[in-house]
Order: C-alpha cells, then sequence, then structure tokens
C-alpha cells in the first residue's frame, strides 16, 4: 500500500516528503479553506505542492465545477500546473462525462466521494486513474467504513481496466477519510493500493511505545560496551 498525504499545509507536505515514504498528495476545498488558501492562489499553491513532492508524486486538486463542460475546462487547467497534477472530480453523473473526456486526453482523474461499488465500477468505466472511496464518513453515519471501501477495492480487482485507463495504467484506489492507525491498518490488509491520510494520523503511525522502550533500552545497553 502507498501512502498519500491528506492536506494542502505546504509544511506537514514537506515534513511528510523528507521521511521518504511519500507517494503522493491528496487536497480538496475543506483542507484548502483549512490553511487560508484564496482562490487566485489555488493554482500557484498546488504548483507549490508539485514542486516539493517532485515529478513522480501525483497531486491530486480538485474542481468543483457543476457542468461537464466546467469540469474539462477546470481540468485541462489544473492538468496545464504540472504534469503529475491528477483531477479530482466528484461521482456524479457530470464528472463522469467529464472524466470521460479528460482521460481520453491524457488527463489523469481522481474520482472522489465514491461510496459504492456501482459508483466505483462507473468511475472505473469512464477512464478514472484513481477511485477515492471515504471510509471515516461511513463510520460518521454509523456504518462500517472499512467494510465498504473492502467491496470496492474486491470490486474493481475483478476487472482489468487498463485498456480504459491514461497511458493503459492500472487503477488504484485511494482509501480517503482516513480518521486513526487503525483504518491504516485495515487499509492495508484489505489491499487498498493507496491510502490518503492526514499527518495527524501519520505522525501517530511511525511510532509505537515499544519501539521507542526497545531504542532506550539499546542506547542505555550500547553504553556499557562502549
Ligand atoms: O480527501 C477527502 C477525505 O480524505 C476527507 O476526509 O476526514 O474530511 O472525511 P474527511
Amino acid at each position: 500500500m502507498k501512502f498519500f498525504l491528506d492536506t494542502a499545509d505546504l509544511d506537514e507536505i514537506a515534513e511528510a516528503a523528507s521521511w521518504g515514504a511519500l507517494a503522493g498528495v491528496t487536497t480538496n476545498p475543506t483542507l484548502y479553506a483549512r490553511v487560508g488558501g484564496s482562490l487566485a492562489d489555488f493554482n500557484a499553491h498546488i504548483k507549490r505542492i508539485c514542486d516539493i513532492v517532485g515529478p513522480a508524486c501525483p497531486v491530486s486538486a480538485e474542481s468543483l465545477a457543476m457542468t461537464r463542460d466546467e469540469l474539462v475546462a477546470d481540468g485541462r487547467e489544473l492538468a496545464a500546473i504540472a504534469p503529475n497534477v491528477v483531477v479530482k472530480i466528484p461521482t456524479m453523473v457530470e464528472g463522469l462525462a467529464a472524466t470521460r473526456t479528460l482521460a481520453d486526453e491524457g488527463i489523469r482523474v481522481n474520482m472522489t466521494l465514491c461510496f459504492t461499488v456501482p459508483q466505483a465500477m462507473l468511475a472505473a468505466r469512464a477512464g478514472a486513474r484513481y477511485i477515492s472511496p471515504f471510509v471515516g464518513r461511513f463510520d460518521d453515519i454509523s456504518e462500517d467504513g472499512i467494510a465498504h471501501v473492502a467491496n470496492i477495492v474486491n470490486a474493481i480487482g475483478n476487472y482489468d481496466f487498463t485498456d480504459n485507463t491514461v497511458g493503459g495504467e492500472q487503477i488504484e484506489i485511494i482509501a480517503a477519510s482516513i480518521r486513526s492507525a487503525d483504518h491504516v491498518t485495515q487499509c492495508a490488509l484489505m489491499g487498498s493500493d493507496i491510502a490518503t491520510v492526514p499527518f495527524g494520523v501519520l505522525k501517530k503511525i511511525v511510532s509505537h511505545p515499544l519501539t521507542d522502550r526497545g531504542i532506550e533500552s539499546f542506547i542505555k545497553d550500547w553504553e556499557k560496551v562502549k
């Protein structure tokens, strides 16, 4: 499973990228508003993220246009920011149609706000390169988010969509709305291709009290042999 960072915070992105295990970044309008972003600066902000993570890391930038023509226009503009920009589009009829057009033009789409297997299947057939089902938001309504996302991972894994995607690349599922270390564990166990995690969760999962205790006792014993 790859780790993406779910944030628009440049310091968090730079810090996580420096750890050497980051494979991508996802942003959304809420995350951008949280860092005090403005519409006028949005494209420049996405460019800053791309510059931090480098060309090998996909960076999702979302369009909230509500017609297919506007989504396509936004998608083209976002994709022109940098070669690693992935256009994030909500799962809806206009979004599917725009995804088809953008994919046919070689622009990669991350279809987001995906909650069901049929939605994911349609996103895949429309040419989405990434599909983002949300774990935590199911938990918020007292449903088992992990089980829902596992169904999507399994269903997409049943088929080959490579004749349908940009450059014949495999579709990857990005488990989003990750709120805890256990979510990350369950995503890895179910075989999700990617988990996009907030920086707070990433910091938590890197350490364990037994690791800390082990380091402490090794240092103490090493002092004895020095
Ligand atoms: O990027 C979308 C997703 O990760 C949002 O998470 O916590 O707002 O449900 P959350």
